[in-house]
């Protein structure tokens, strides 16, 4: 018999971020050097104060269900953060607990989306958002963040993508893949927009938020449109700015009956999030600022050293990212090249693949992102291996034939 499984599943492609993963470890396993840039995953350890809480909490007992938001005293966490990180003063009620960013934005669409909904996706974009709202029915409808635009939307490019079927607008800055930041102006132009298209909802993914580099500072969409509040809906979780990507806590900040039907799709799916992640989570947005400085600090001497050396590589260009923790090269320079084993770089998924097979660096190809010619490499990893990636990189360049 062969197995069906459901069309809305059977039609979507694998990500790639999760494909190069997957084969960087089939070559590891096979004996090879593989350095993976592939993952946005932090190469810091979770801060001690979230472990020492959650073992805690399982000792005090604290292992039954979870309420389905979120337990109370990551809930008033989350409220202290708002506070102190964004001058967001919020309550109780406006607030969830999800396993990871990712299943707040599952719990968002599969409450709101009906069949044929547009979700507008900015892209260069996280490749999730097409997927989850693919997966329930929505249709992404991509709209172009050029390089000379800062990999920014532009109000006017997002206006003229609104029509009656659009349900949300995607923002998500600082931006996975590029980093791009918006600044108040471009926000306010956004919220221009959006006053004149009140059935659009907003979905601000601030999960980098402290990720920002050269004396930038994050601004919400949330801070600088109040008028907006409901209809906009803030994601932020605890993977990426405390390092805690296996705890899966992500939350969000919305509009009341927008939360309560989060909550709904919540409680008939996973129930809630583990206690002992709760209460580990809560002890970390508690704990200060420091040690996110510290991680911000490296990761933006980390993009300096791959800038300059990915800059220097003829044939590659390479934008300075504002925040986040990737940097995203341009490799248009040398499509249609042939690599030294022969293989035809005709995409920059050929040219990833390549890449990895040939120079055992993996990395995502722009195509993933919804953007090409491009590869996304991550700098959650050592100064030696990134040294190592970007040397690796400039043989591979080197040993690329034009025709
Ligand atoms: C932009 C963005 N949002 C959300 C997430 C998901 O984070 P979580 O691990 O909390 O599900 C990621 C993870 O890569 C991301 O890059």
């Amino acid at each position: 018999m062969t197995f069906r499984i459901a069309s809305r599943l059977a039609t979507l492609p694998k990500p790639a971020t999760i494909a190069m993963a997957a084969r960087a470890r089939e070559l590891r396993a096979e004996g090879e050097d593989v350095i993976s840039l592939a993952l946005g995953q932090p190469d810091f350890p979770s801060p001690p104060e979230a472990i020492e809480a959650a073992y805690a909490a399982g000792l005090a007992g604290d292992t039954g269900y979870p309420p389905i938001p979120g337990q109370k005293a990551l809930i008033d966490a989350i409220i202290h953060k708002f506070k102190r990180d964004n001058d967001l003063t919020v309550t109780s009620d406006r607030i969830m607990v999800a396993n990871g960013g990712k299943q707040v934005i599952y719990n968002a669409f599969a409450a709101t989306l009906d069949d044929g909904d547009e979700v507008i996706v900015p892209a260069p974009y996280w490749v999730s958002y097409p997927l989850i709202a693919r997966m329930l029915g929505g249709t992404a409808v991509e709209i172009p963040c050029p390089e000379e635009n800062g990999f920014r939307p532009d109000a006017a490019t997002i206006k003229a993508a609104i029509t009656p079927k659009t349900r949300w607008l995607v923002l998500n800055f600082p931006n996975n893949p590029t980093g791009a930041i918006l600044e108040r102006h471009d926000l306010e132009a956004i919220a221009d927009v959006l006053r004149d298209a009140p059935h659009v909802l907003v979905m601000s993914d601030e999960i980098y938020e402290h990720l920002t580099f050269d004396g930038r500072r994050h601004l919400s969409i949330l801070q600088v449109a109040p008028d907006l509040a409901e209809r906009i809906l803030v994601i932020n979780g605890m993977a990426k700015a405390y390092a805690m990507t296996g705890w899966r806590v992500g939350f969000a900040c919305g509009p009341m009956p927008l939360i309560k039907a989060m909550i709904a799709v919540q409680g008939n799916t996973t129930s809630g999030v583990c206690t002992l992640a709760q209460a580990g989570s809560a002890a970390a947005l508690k704990g200060g600022l420091d040690r996110i400085e510290q991680m911000r600090e490296t990761y933006q001497r980390r993009r300096d050293t791959m800038v300059e050396a990915l800059q220097a590589i003829p044939g590659l260009t390479c934008a300075v990212p504002e925040g986040a923790f990737y940097v995203y090269p341009g490799v248009g320079g040398l499509i249609g090249g042939t690599s030294a084993s022969g293989r035809l770089l005709d995409t920059d998924v050929a040219f990833a693949e390549a890449l990895l097979e040939e120079a055992h660096v993996a990395t995502v190809p722009g195509t993933a992102f919804g953007f090409s010619p491009y590869l996304r490499l991550s700098c959650a990893a050592s100064d030696d291996q990134l040294a190592e990636a970007c040397r690796r990189i400039e043989g591979f360049v080197k040993g690329i034939r034009k025709t």
